[in-house]
């Protein structure tokens, strides 16, 4: 036996002379997870405590820092190689978390830290739960968002606690509580300052436990099961809108909360394992799950081998969307002060009112306090010259896309700062190398691409070119992290990653429109595809200005295959940058005086003018699948050259940068699963059929007829 194993995850320390503390601290781990291989020694803890004489209760807790159970180890599941063997690992739970919740003393859950997953559905099997009022406490059931549900009692546990509406809702979205809303809504019993937690919960098992209130009126009305009834069933419709038919596990969260509320806490039990074992091996949690695991290892790595530098202070060169976004998630994620500069009092007053509306908006929904608003305003200053650049470790530049001026920028920062300053472009398609071209410090030069709304994306491209040095690498890549963006590192050629792979999917949209598919029709085979809005919406919102600028580079630099139809220069040419200036695809700005209150908002209109701008009347001959299947195989072919081309490092960076990006369906995994789950040589097939009928742009690129060829995947398969 290994010494890491030997060593156990659990302690008991007797308090008070009566009340056993169980200490959950998982040996050589950062946070703690739970694993089935601990059920034996917690059993043997619990019998423990049971034998220690005059013992009134139990408290269990963490003996980490800052965190209760994260949730289950999810790599167990991975192991599993059918939907029974799955079952039986939800099974396992239940045992134990029985043996909790049928204890003879009382248990009492101190929690502080996050608490989700598989570490919640413990503390609803104890007694009663009490935890810290602190920021880093977050209560949770996120199984949905990896395609599974609570497998270890919460489907059960948790509708009794708390009523099937807030129940479901926890369960279907899996949203995490702040320990204000999990009292509120009955989750936990007591919230207390982190420094007397163990105290309370020290005496509160010595009493005995917690009375619980009386039911609430919401359970109470739920307990006719017509009521019920109604209530699964309009989760059902409303889970179904969301996932337009997607995701399997809402749906067997619903059946299997109805079963133990209809048919008893018993059937429910054996329905929730049994739905745990089906989905587990589903497609669509396979994806989620690799997805997880892939931003967990992201989190992980460095960038490249040097250390990154501390950042103290950040520099943000153009104070227009991009900067003011810059600016606002430096100081309210990173913590960090911001200097913005731009060339007008305007642009800085704009960048300042940015975050100040973001911030209010958090205040307003009170997510934040007044006073933490204006802590955050604090580290943010504006200026119309240099001043305070001196002392920044990194600016990040924002201005204008013009190579001249980006230039011009670094040759500033350079002598301000003796080249001691990082200089990360956020170009979106210049490339970096020759925004670095004359620099004097060409190693302090790079690419950190965020994506529009800065403080919604999760995604940035970090682009060293040729001259970048490691140690820029890493401290932008650690930078990024402290904004709490997930960060890939990817190759200076035209377009980058992300913005390379939309560009041919956008143009094969234009060219269905051309071919007299309507912008509707062509919009919503890309939804039912997966993506969360279709191609015409998507330009609509970035801007079409904005969206189509990469274009001409990218013909220039690869040739005809980013060639989009002439209709879209017609689409630009007649002032049409999208939602931003009213005039899109789609019509803006015609909220009806009439739109009452409780009335939804309409679905929006497609501008029709636009048919006759461009010269077509739609006719809809193709089905949504041939529309989706062309549009994403010209983007699956240009993912695989990226990474044939090391514009990426990995399928994992492309699967990441794709979904983070661009949306691509997360229950697919991103383009590399999703061509490993077609089969590399049916892709290839598809495309050189694509081929024939819609020209060489569809013939599958060198990597992939190869990897068809000998029979290859992206991903290991299982047996591998
Ligand atoms: P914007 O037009 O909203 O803002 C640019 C700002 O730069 C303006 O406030 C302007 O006054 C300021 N500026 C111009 N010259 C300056 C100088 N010499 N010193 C200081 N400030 C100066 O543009 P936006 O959309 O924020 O884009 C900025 C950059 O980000 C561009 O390179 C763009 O390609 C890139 N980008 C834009 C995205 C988008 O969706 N808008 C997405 C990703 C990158």
């Amino acid at each position: 036996m290994d010494t890491k194993a030997s060593q156990p995850a659990f302690r008991l320390e007797i308090y008070n002379e009566n009340v056993g503390v169980i200490f959950i601290d998982v040996p050589n781990e950062k946070v703690n997870t739970l694993k089935a291989e601990f059920a034996e020694q917690f059993l043997a803890i619990l019998q423990q405590a049971q034998s220690t004489s005059g013992l009134k209760g139990l408290v269990i807790t963490s003996g980490k820092k800052d965190n209760f159970i994260a949730g289950a180890d999810i790599s167990m599941i991975a192991n599993c190689e059918n939907k029974e063997q799955a079952s039986e690992l939800s099974k396992e739970g239940h045992l134990l978390f029985d043996k909790i919740d049928n204890y003879p003393l009382p248990i009492i859950a101190a929690i502080h830290g996050a608490c989700l997953g598989g570490g919640l559905e413990l503390a609803l099997a104890c007694h009663a739960r009490i935890c810290s009022n602190d920021e880093k406490t977050r209560l949770g059931l996120p199984e949905v968002q990896l395609g599974l549900l609570p497998g270890s009692g919460g489907t059960q546990r948790l509708p009794r606690l708390i009523g099937i509406p807030h129940a479901l809702d926890l369960m279907l979205t899996g949203r995490q509580l702040r320990a204000k809303q999990a009292l509120k809504i009955g989750l936990v019993d007591d919230v207390v300052p982190e420094s007397i937690l163990l105290d309370v919960a020290v005496q509160l098992a010595k009493k005995g436990g917690v009375k619980r209130p009386v039911i609430h009126w919401q359970q109470r009305l739920l307990s006719s099961k017509l009521l019920r009834n109604q209530v699964f069933n309009s989760a059902k419709q409303k889970a179904l809108s969301k996932t337009k038919g997607h995701y399997p596990a809402p749906d067997k969260i619903i059946q299997v909360v109805k079963t133990g509320m209809n048919n008893g806490a018993k059937a429910g039990y054996a329905q929730e394992a049994k739905a745990f074992g089906e989905l587990v091996m589903t497609p669509e949690s396979a994806a989620l799950r690799s997805l997880f695991f892939a931003v967990t290892s992201l989190k992980n790595e460095t960038g490249s081998k040097a250390k990154p530098i501390n950042i103290q202070q950040v520099g943000v060169l153009g104070g227009g969307l991009m900067g003011g976004g810059i600016a606002y998630i430096s100081a309210s994620q990173g913590k960090l002060p911001v200097r913005i500069k731009d060339i007008s009092d305007k642009g800085v007053a704009q960048a300042l009112r940015y975050s100040w509306d973001l911030l209010t908006q958090r205040v307003s929904k009170r997510r934040l306090l007044a006073r933490e608003r204006a802590a955050i305003m604090s580290k943010i200053s504006g200026t119309v010259n240099y001043q305070g650049f001196e002392k920044a470790d990194i600016v990040v530049e924002a201005v204008f896309e013009d190579l001249a001026l980006k230039q011009k920028m670094v040759a500033e920062i350079e002598q301000i700062s003796d080249g001691k300053t990082i200089f990360a472009s956020n170009t979106s398609s210049l490339p970096i190398h020759q925004i670095a071209a004359q620099a004097q410090y060409p190693e302090k030069i790079i690419g950190l691409h965020y994506f529009s709304p800065v403080d919604k994306m999760p995604l940035v491209e970090v682009i060293p070119h040729k001259h970048t040095d490691d140690t820029t690498i890493a401290t932008v890549v650690a930078f990024a992290k402290r904004q709490g963006k997930t960060a890939i590192v990817v190759g200076d050629d035209a377009g980058f990653y992300v913005n390379r792979i939309l560009a041919p999917y956008l143009c094969e949209a234009t060219q269905c429109l051309v071919q007299g598919e309507s912008i509707e029709h062509i919009d919503s085979a890309l939804v039912s595809f997966g993506f969360p809005v279709g191609p015409f919406n998507l330009l609509d919102e970035v801007g079409i200005d904005v969206g189509t600028k990469i274009l001409p580079i990218l013909v220039a630099r690869f040739g005809d295959r980013f060639k989009a139809p002439e209709a879209l220069d017609k689409v630009v040419n007649d002032d049409r940058k999208g939602k931003k200036n009213g005039r899109g695809f789609y019509e803006y700005g015609h909220t009806s005086s009439k739109l009452l209150f409780w009335k939804k908002a309409p679905k929006r209109q497609v501008d029709k003018r636009i048919y006759a701008l461009i010269g077509v009347q739609p006719d809809n001959k193709l089905s949504k699948t041939d529309i989706a299947q062309r549009c994403v195989m010209l983007m699956l072919n240009e993912a695989a050259r990226c990474l044939d081309e090391k514009i990426i490092r990995s399928a994992r960076d492309g699967d990441i940068g794709a979904v983070f990006g661009i949306g691509f369906p997360p229950f697919f995994g991103g383009p590399f699963r999703y061509m490993d789950s077609l089969g590399i040589a049916k892709t290839v097939e598809t495309m050189q059929a694509l081929a024939k009928s819609h020209g060489e742009k569809f013939s599958p690129c060198d990597l992939l007829c190869q990897m068809a060829k000998d029979n290859q995947t992206f991903y290991p398969t299982q047996s591998e």
